[in-house]
């Protein structure tokens, strides 16, 4: 078959590494890719929201299959755009429809999807500009501390936790009428705080048939001990020691097949990958939000750990045949770390030379590239994450040492990882 894999991060370097290993791929193009899916495959330069130029690249290319790795094409509508687009519609698409990405794309759609199906999730109320006052009156009934969301696509930076009711007043005065988030912000959900352990569960779903795939934790902010502001994801870890098979089929029971049953019931077409965003709260599970789409670094863990052939897993959920497929899991431990621009999350320079990664002198590690790109022979930066270093371990501690290791043997200018991933799991 041949492939094509959308988007341009980690989590596309890993998944176009672990389809590189399939006997069923006979060519992959990544669209637009990085300096490492260049080592696995063929990058196009294509905007990825330019639907256009990427079905033109499919027929040229005679493509039979689109990986789509990141939320923004699958909730503009790239699943839609290619199936009813004649000459397109027999090539299949891994993503949900436009319909079905609004479980990330709107946090009011996840949310009444979640009341509508009776799937656990914090208790919440919405409001537009006109319900001003509502919501104001709404917030200062609530206990603290109260969280806020912008409804839309926000870059992970939407959701804000208050500590206090004048916060999130004025807060919710700056989302709601002073466009604090753009467009994202003209629906603000105001939600009860989730008290708990987060972890992250992924599944791959046909519509019909789902697999679990292991999870994962990440670790959001920039510091050590999880200080400072928010960042797409500095590292993360997988298998979790507190996911036991009796949450897990709490999980199953409560979230994921309540999920999968309301999609269908809702008709909203989903052929992909779901990410359930968890608080397990004393063995119990609520979920926090959905993403359409897998995680980034969790898939740079989630991924390693499957040793099923990939292109197959993909052709099975095109076909609605997962109900075939067993997950066979790989039982070692597996942190990946990431190492990002200085400045990062906030302003940062790109096109600063990568040394060391020529000599991988370390076994059990793999390096995922997320901003990187060629120049001339050299590798630079691109992005404010960079390399996301991947190690296999008998236990979290053991892998992310290895990360660790691998780490310091790598640098650019400005270079910055948190040496302190999964540090609630260490065991030494
Ligand atoms: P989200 O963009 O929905 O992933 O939210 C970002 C982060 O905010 C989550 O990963 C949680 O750590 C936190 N968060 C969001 N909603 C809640 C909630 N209701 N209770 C506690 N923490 C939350
Ligand atoms: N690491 C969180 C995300 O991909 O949304």
């Amino acid at each position: 078959m041949k492939l094509l894999l959308i988007g341009s991060g980690g989590r596309e370097h890993t998944l176009a590494w672990k389809f590189m290993q399939s006997p069923l791929c006979k060519q992959l193009f990544i669209a637009p890719g990085n300096a490492g899916t260049a080592l696995c495959g063929t990058n196009l330069q294509i905007d990825i929201t330019h639907f256009e130029s990427l079905a033109t690249a499919c027929i040229v290319n005679a493509i039979d299959m689109v990986i789509v790795g990141p939320e923004e094409p699958l909730v503009k509508g790239i699943y839609d755009f290619f199936k009813n687009r004649k000459g397109l519609e027999n090539i299949k698409v891994i993503g949900p429809s436009k319909a079905a990405s609004q479980l990330e794309g709107s946090k009011a759609f996840a949310k009444a999807f979640m009341i509508r199906h009776h799937i656990p999730t914090a208790a919440y109320g919405e409001f537009t500009a006109d319900k001003y006052l509502e919501g104001v009156a709404y917030i200062k009934k609530q206990s603290l501390p109260i969280v806020l969301k912008a409804d839309g696509l926000a870059a992970g930076k939407g959701v804000l936790i208050c500590q206090n009711h004048l916060e999130a007043c004025s807060e919710f005065e700056l989302m709601l009428l002073r466009s604090k988030f753009g467009e994202a912000g003209n629906k603000v959900v105001v939600e009860a705080f989730l008290k708990g352990i987060e972890l992250s569960i992924f599944v791959l779903t046909d519509g019909e048939n789902y697999v679990l795939l292991p999870e994962a934790k990440d670790y959001k902010r920039i510091g050590e001990a999880d200080a400072g502001l928010n960042t797409g994801g500095m590292g993360a870890v997988s298998p979790l020691p507190f996911v036991t098979e009796a949450f897990l089929q709490k999980v199953k029971e409560k979230i994921i097949e309540p999920t999968i049953a309301g999609l269908k019931k809702d008709k909203l077409d989903y052929k992909g990958f779901i990410f359930f965003g968890l608080m397990n709260d004393g063995g119990e599970p609520n979920v926090i939000e959905y993403n359409c789409r897998m995680g980034d670094p969790e898939t740079e863990v989630v991924i390693p750990r499957i040793k099923n052939d990939l292109v197959e897993l993909m052709l099975a959920t095109a076909e609605q045949r997962l109900h075939e497929i067993k997950i066979e899991t790989d039982e070692r431990a597996v942190a990946t770390v990431v190492a990002v621009s200085g400045g990062y999350p906030g302003e940062y320079e790109k096109g600063k030379m990568i040394n060391g990664l020529q000599d991988p002198v370390l076994q059990n590690s793999i390096i995922f590239h997320s901003g990187t790109k060629k120049e001339g022979k050299d590798t630079v930066t691109n992005g404010g994450r960079v390399l996301a270093v991947t190690s296999f371990g008998g236990n979290i501690t053991e892998a992310v040492e290895q990360s660790n290791r691998m780490l310091e043997q790598l640098d650019f200018e400005g270079m910055y990882y948190r040496s302190d991933i999964g540090y609630e799991f260490n065991i030494l």
